[in-house]
């Protein structure tokens, strides 16, 4: 089949290499051109396992990305998959979402066979009828028959996004007419998973409430490593336990320093928002909230009551993305770890196995060193927050520090006398 993905960021790369290597010809639109230049020469503009090695099979052969909509003409199908940031105001901001409608609208205007838009962008529900649609109807003056109406929603983890594309749990459509969804069902073909019909605002909401689950799961697993830790319970023992459950599964239990990255934060608050506005109060969304923000500030909490006023001394903090196998720092734990410390005059050096670059352009003032030993050397305190799998072999890079304490905020480490943000 010929696709279009609208968008080439996260969410736009990973799925149009993933059609291509389903075995579609996809045409990319990506609006910055060096960065189109970039995926057509296989160089993958982001850090993800296994994408590079699908673009070097697929670039400038069955994926071209381009700075235009002009492919749209030659396509069956069209992804919208540019993002939907949080506002100032809290709630989705749309505007990348209207104006990529406005331009698939005006390029279907002389595409005279017929086409399917799907919404893959997490949008508030609601938003492909309301806005989406009308939008591509009126720029392109078509008749609503003549465009089919979908979304399908993605739930790639950064890190592991093209395995979970390649292996998902599940396929949601949601579509206005059973011919969209049957289109879109078929450009999923080759994958092993059930798929689930549905109309597009449950497809929409669908996104919105698993991804507020999850974040609830790890922020009820917070809830429980604080008071875990205050009774001397080692938490890990008590979530495996609940996580054998089949009902409650094992995954998404680990407590720790709360969730970070570009989609929990932002689907769940933009979630609050829409209850809100519907007059709804969402106290366990809230509180999923409230528990992640307050939940790193403990770290801060435990390192003074081990070595006092944090004023000149050295900290270093180990780990600075949002989780481990990936660049990107949304949203960190370390940014407010880092700034509080700071705020309290301690002298922050840092390390991360790939995310220094992205910290130090959001956070210029500290220092960054090249391996966890230098950030250790003559540190008076050590403070853990991304799950690297690196970390767990450190052992005599510690006897580097001035005094050895080693709060983790992540559970991670394997040497001794280390302690646990909630454990
Ligand atoms: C998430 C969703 O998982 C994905 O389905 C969605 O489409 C995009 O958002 P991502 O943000 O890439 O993916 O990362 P994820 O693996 O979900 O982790 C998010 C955060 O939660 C990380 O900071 C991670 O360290 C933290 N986390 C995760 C925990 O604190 N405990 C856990 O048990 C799991």
């Amino acid at each position: 089949m010929k696709i279009s993905v609208v968008g080439g960021g996260y969410v736009g790369l990973v799925s149009s290499v993933c059609f291509a290597e389903l075995g579609h010809t996809v045409n990319l639109i990506e609006i910055d051109a060096d960065k189109a230049e970039s995926i057509n020469s296989a160089k993958s503009p982001i850090y993800e396992i296994g994408l590079e090695d699908l673009l070097l099979v697929h670039a400038r052969r069955n994926l071209h990305a381009c700075d235009n909509y002009d492919g749209i003409q030659d396509s069956d199908i069209s992804f919208i998959c540019v993002g939907t940031p949080q506002g100032d105001d809290g709630c989705a901001d749309l505007s990348m979402i209207a104006s990529a409608s406005r331009s698939i609208g005006s390029a279907l205007g002389d595409h005279d066979r017929y086409h399917v838009v799907v919404v893959k962008s997490t949008v508030p529900p609601g938003t492909t009828e309301s806005l989406v649609i009308p939008s591509i109807l009126k720029h392109s003056g078509k008749k609503s028959e003549s465009i089919g109406f979908a979304m399908s929603p993605e739930f790639l983890r950064e890190g592991t996004a093209v395995k979970d594309f390649m292996n998902p749990d599940r396929i949601v459509i949601g579509s206005r007419d059973n011919g969209a969804g049957d289109l879109i069902e078929a450009v999923y073909k080759g994958l092993d998973a059930p798929v689930i019909r549905t109309s597009i605002v449950s497809a929409e909401m669908i996104k919105y409430a698993s991804n507020s689950f999850l974040a609830a799961k790890i922020s009820f697993s917070n809830e429980m490593g604080n008071i875990c830790k205050k009774m001397g319970i080692d938490v890990y023992d008590v979530m495996k336990g609940v996580g054998m459950d089949y009902r409650i599964s094992p995954h998404f239990l680990n407590a720790g320093a709360g969730f970070g990255g570009s989609c929990f934060s932002k689907d769940v608050t933009a979630l609050i928002h829409l209850a809100e506005n519907l007059g709804e109060d969402p106290v366990l969304l809230r509180s999923v909230m409230e528990i992640n923000d307050r939940q790193p500030l403990r770290i801060i909490k435990l390192l003074e009551a081990r070595i006092g006023d944090l004023q000149a001394r050295k900290i270093a903090v180990l780990g600075l993305a949002f989780k481990n196998n990936t660049d990107d720092v949304r949203e960190s734990r370390a940014i407010s770890v880092i700034s509080e410390l700071k705020s309290r005059g301690a002298v922050v050096v840092a390390y991360d196995p790939r995310a220094n670059s992205s910290m130090q352009r959001l956070l210029p003032d500290i220092e960054y060193c090249r391996s966890a030993a230098e950030a250790l050397t003559s540190a008076d305190a050590c403070l853990v927050m991304t799950e690297w799998p690196e970390f767990r072999e450190l052992d005599r890079e510690f006897e580097l520090m001035k005094s050895r304490v080693i709060i983790e905020g992540r559970r991670i480490l394997s040497c001794r006398d280390v302690e646990g943000i909630c454990w």
